[in-house]
């Protein structure tokens, strides 16, 4: 008798858990914002490529070492005035909050679903993470990506304007474009995203309380001309069954072969979770790969807060495919300290088995939570 009660008992309690884990956790709904920008784009000397060939020949002279081709093409500013439609989702915490926004930007051959991969309760799924530590989060397609306004690919999209943009996002969600209040905002970005994350913190420094730079790191740009190089460019409507894309200025990456090299290190990937991510994968413009690390170029000399940098240690893009090389003693990841000269805190994260798209890998769960306390801490 006692020992069927405490059963029952038990057997209670597991569907407690159970019910918790399957739908306690989150609370998640799409949200679209306008952003509105007055700024000024590069002025590119270049047209849509008419042909495959013609954008291969692009991809070849970009990742050249020695042409300085983006250089070259950027031939002065054109003023931008623009308001453009954003897709977002917000998810919040069902359970106890901190009153914390994420706000969270993805890199290049991503969409907003890179931070929920898997889907609802994947361990690959970072927002699901975040909520079960009390923190929200607002993660949305990059212009010119998904569900998002894609304007001109080589006038409008590119990497300081995706800066602007999400200046905008924070800015209105700071005034309650959300309906909701939060005590702090904090920058989250994945490689291309943690770019624009580091723009924002440079020019406008009081936009975010703490940033966390993901699939980051400097010192080195061989990776970027070799992960490029692999890139497998393809025309994005010749690429992706629902592109979607105005010209032949958006491509693609081509193959899942290009992908891995690139993004993901084996054999510590999800099959499943990646195939669903490449299937589904974003777009690049000529605009952005013209401009890509220009918010990342200078110092954030203003910017008080702190810095979390978490790149796997086997980084195609940053780290050339090995993190622990070394520049006059320091590693890549904390070369990026230098960008940070006021930051109150640098910390580096660097998890073992994982490329670029570390939120892919088996590794994800110890990342998450890693970064959720540093969050907390
Ligand atoms: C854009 O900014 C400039 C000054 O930087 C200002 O003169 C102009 O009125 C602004 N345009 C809009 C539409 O806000």
């Amino acid at each position: 008798m006692a020992s069927n009660m405490a059963w029952g008992r038990l057997i209670l309690i597991l569907q407690f858990l159970l019910l918790s884990a399957s739908t306690a956790a989150q609370n998640c709904r799409s949200v679209t914002l306008t952003a509105s920008i007055n700024t000024t784009a590069a002025t590119i000397n270049t047209t849509p490529p008419a042909t495959q060939e013609a954008l291969t020949d692009f991809l070849q002279q970009t990742t050249s070492p020695t042409l300085n081709f983006p250089t070259v093409l950027i031939t002065g500013s054109t003023p931008l005035v623009k308001k453009y439609s954003i897709s977002g989702k917000l998810c919040l915490p069902t359970g106890k909050s901190t009153g914390t926004l994420l706000f969270a930007t993805h890199g290049l051959s991503f969409d907003h679903t890179y931070w929920e991969a898997g889907g609802p309760s994947s361990k690959f799924n970072f927002a699901a993470s975040a909520n079960a530590a009390g923190n929200a989060i607002f993660y949305y397609d990059r212009l010119g990506i998904g569900a998002s306004s894609k304007p001109d690919g080589i006038k409008e999209v590119q990497s300081p304007v995706q800066v602007e943009v999400a200046h905008s996002l924070v800015t209105s969600i700071r005034a309650g474009a959300l309906h909701q209040a939060f005590s702090k905002i904090i920058g989250v970005g994945h490689a291309l995203g943690s770019v624009t994350t580091v723009g924002i913190a440079a020019k406008y420094p009081t936009d975010f309380d703490d940033i966390i730079l993901t699939g980051f790191a400097g010192g080195d740009n061989v990776g970027i001309l070799i992960s490029l190089g692999a890139f497998g460019a393809t025309i994005a409507s010749q690429a992706l069954k629902n592109a979607n894309t105005p010209s032949n200025s958006y491509f693609a990456v081509g193959s899942f072969i290009d992908f891995q090299q690139g993004f993901l290190k084996y054999p510590f990937f999800d099959a499943a979770t990646t195939t669903t991510i490449f299937n589904t994968r974003g777009t690049v413009t000529i605009g952005e790969l013209t401009t890509l690390a220009i918010p990342a170029s200078a110092p954030a000399t203003d910017f008080t807060g702190r810095v979390l940098v978490v790149t796997g240690n086997n980084d195609h893009f940053f780290c050339a495919g090995n993190c622990a090389e070394t520049v006059n003693g320091v590693t890549l990841p904390n070369v990026a300290a230098g960008l940070f000269p006021a930051a109150s805190d640098f910390k580096s994260i660097v998890p073992l088995n994982t490329g670029h798209a570390i939120n892919l890998h088996q590794s994800a769960p110890a990342t998450f939570a890693a970064i959720q306390s540093w969050i907390a801490a």
